[in-house]
C-alpha cells in the first residue's frame, strides 16, 4: 500500500498564477461578486464549479456533508434540490439551516454560504426538475434516496423503468424531489495568495444591510 503520508506531503495547492482580488472595490452586496467569480471560474477552465459541498446538521448536532448542484443564485438565496426523505432533506426538514461551500483551485477561489433555508412549493420544485435533463428526470424518478439498497439488480431495474418513464413523459412528476433555497447570513469570498496572505472578505447580514469585513487569513 502507498505511504499516504509521503503522497500528501509531495502535494501542492496553487501550483499555478492567482488572480488578485481588491476587496476594497468589492460590491456592497455578495450577489453579484458572486456571479462575478463564478463566471471568472468558468472563463479559468474550473471543472464542475457549480457542484459545491452543502453541509447539514442531523437532529442529534451531527453534521454531515454532500456534494449538490447549483441550479441558481438570486434574490432569494442560492437553490439547489433533491429529495425531501434523503438525509439532507429530512436534516433541512428539522434544522432548516445549511451551509455551502465552493472551492475553485484553479484560481485558488473559495466561497462560503451560511443561511437559512426554505422549501420551495411543489410546483416550483417539479417545474425546476422539468427544465433539467431526462437524466436528471429519471434518476429523481428512481426515488428512494439514501434508503438502503438490497441489491444492484434492484437498482438497474428501478432506473431502466424510470428511463422509460421520463422518456415518455418529460413532465412526470417525481413527488419526493424538493427545491431548496439558501438564502445567506454570511458570505465569505476567499482568495489564496502563494505567500499565505490570503484575501478573506466576509459579508454579513444586519438589520441594515450588508456589512463587510476583512478577516485574518
Ligand atoms: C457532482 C455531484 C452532484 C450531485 N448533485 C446532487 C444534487 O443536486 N442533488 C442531490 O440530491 N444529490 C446530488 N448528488 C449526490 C449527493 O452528493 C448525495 O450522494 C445524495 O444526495 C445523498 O445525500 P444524503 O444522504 O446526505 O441526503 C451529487 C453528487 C455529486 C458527486
Amino acid at each position: 500500500m502507498p505511504e499516504l503520508r509521503e503522497i500528501l506531503k509531495s502535494l501542492r495547492v496553487w501550483d499555478t498564477e492567482l488572480p488578485g482580488f481588491d476587496p476594497s472595490a468589492a460590491p456592497s452586496a455578495p450577489l453579484p461578486l458572486f456571479v462575478e467569480w463564478f463566471a471568472e471560474a468558468v472563463a479559468a477552465g474550473q471543472s464542475e464549479p457549480h457542484t459545491p459541498s452543502l453541509a447539514t446538521v442531523d437532529g442529534d448536532g451531527l453534521p454531515d456533508v454532500r456534494t449538490v448542484m447549483l441550479h441558481g443564485a438570486d434574490e432569494d438565496g442560492f437553490h439547489f434540490a433533491s429529495h425531501a426523505g434523503s438525509a439532507k432533506g429530512r436534516q433541512l426538514a428539522a434544522h432548516p439551516q445549511a451551509a455551502l461551500g465552493f472551492y475553485w483551485p484553479a484560481q485558488g477561489r473559495q466561497i462560503r454560504v451560511r443561511g437559512d433555508v426554505t422549501t420551495q412549493s411543489p410546483e416550483v420544485s417539479q417545474a425546476d426538475l422539468h427544465v433539467r435533463s431526462t437524466g436528471a428526470l429519471a434518476a429523481a424518478l428512481v426515488g428512494h434516496q439514501s434508503e438502503v439498497l438490497g441489491s444492484q439488480e434492484e437498482l438497474e431495474s428501478a432506473s431502466a423503468a424510470a428511463w422509460e418513464h421520463a422518456q415518455a413523459d418529460p413532465k412526470a412528476p417525481a413527488p419526493t424531489w424538493t427545491a431548496y433555497a439558501l438564502a445567506p447570513r454570511e458570505v465569505e469570498f476567499f482568495q489564496g495568495d502563494a505567500r499565505r496572505r490570503h484575501i478573506r472578505l466576509r459579508y454579513r447580514a444586519t438589520a441594515a444591510g450588508w456589512v463587510r469585513e476583512l478577516l485574518w487569513p
